[in-house]
């Protein structure tokens, strides 16, 4: 059985995560491998439905988050998450569940703030600028970034393609591929 990982993407909001999850499970489908996907805006809707952006509530929704990626790892599977993970000290929770299971690789997509505001593809930095929401990651909330992530995505200068293969090649390099 091959050994399980999950592949923990970490950045603000609109900087990439989701769309890069996407990329990087396609080309696990090219090479026969299966996957999950545990993305924040899908989680919410489920798993964590009628939690909100309160540290609290955000530990809360990545501690499962965590914990489900941990039983995927656990089996041989490979989880890739997609949650903003604003708190440095949960997301390294669960690199400490996780990696008591198989392989934990953080992937922290660096586009910073200005760049995420301007592409606003939920219009949702417009709506915290002008206090309709509060508690918005980079605007009135914490982002603690990684300090010791295994891969460093550049998404504001790197294309999808080149992100992708950044992290195929690591996920090849640390043997898990
Ligand atoms: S996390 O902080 O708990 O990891 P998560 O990734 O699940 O966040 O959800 C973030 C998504 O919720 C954002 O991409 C955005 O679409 C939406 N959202 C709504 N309100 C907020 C907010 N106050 N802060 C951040 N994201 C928000």
């Amino acid at each position: 059985m091959p050994k399980g990982f999950t592949l923990w993407f970490t950045g603000l909001s609109g900087a990439g995560k989701s769309t890069l999850a996407e990329a990087v499970a396609q080309e696990l489908t090219k090479r026969g491998r299966k996957y999950d996907i545990l993305d924040g805006d899908e989680v919410r809707t489920h798993l964590s439905q009628g939690l909100g952006f309160s540290k609290e509530d955000r530990d809360t929704n990545i501690k499962r988050i965590g914990w489900v990626a941990s039983k995927i790892t656990k089996h041989g599977g490979i989880a890739i998450t997609a949650a903003i993970s604003p708190y440095r000290a949960t997301r390294d929770w669960c690199r400490e569940l996780i990696s008591q299971e198989g392989g934990f690789i953080e992937v922290y997509c660096a586009a910073p703030l200005e760049v995420c505001e301007r592409r606003d593809v939920k219009g949702l930095y417009k709506k915290a600028r002008a206090g309709e929401i509060t508690q918005f990651t980079g605007i009135d909330d914490p982002y603690e970034p990684p300090l010791n992530p295994e891969i460093i995505l550049e998404t504001h200068k790197e294309s999808v393609a080149e992100s992708t293969a950044k992290i195929i090649q690591t996920l090849e390099r640390l043997g898990y591929l």
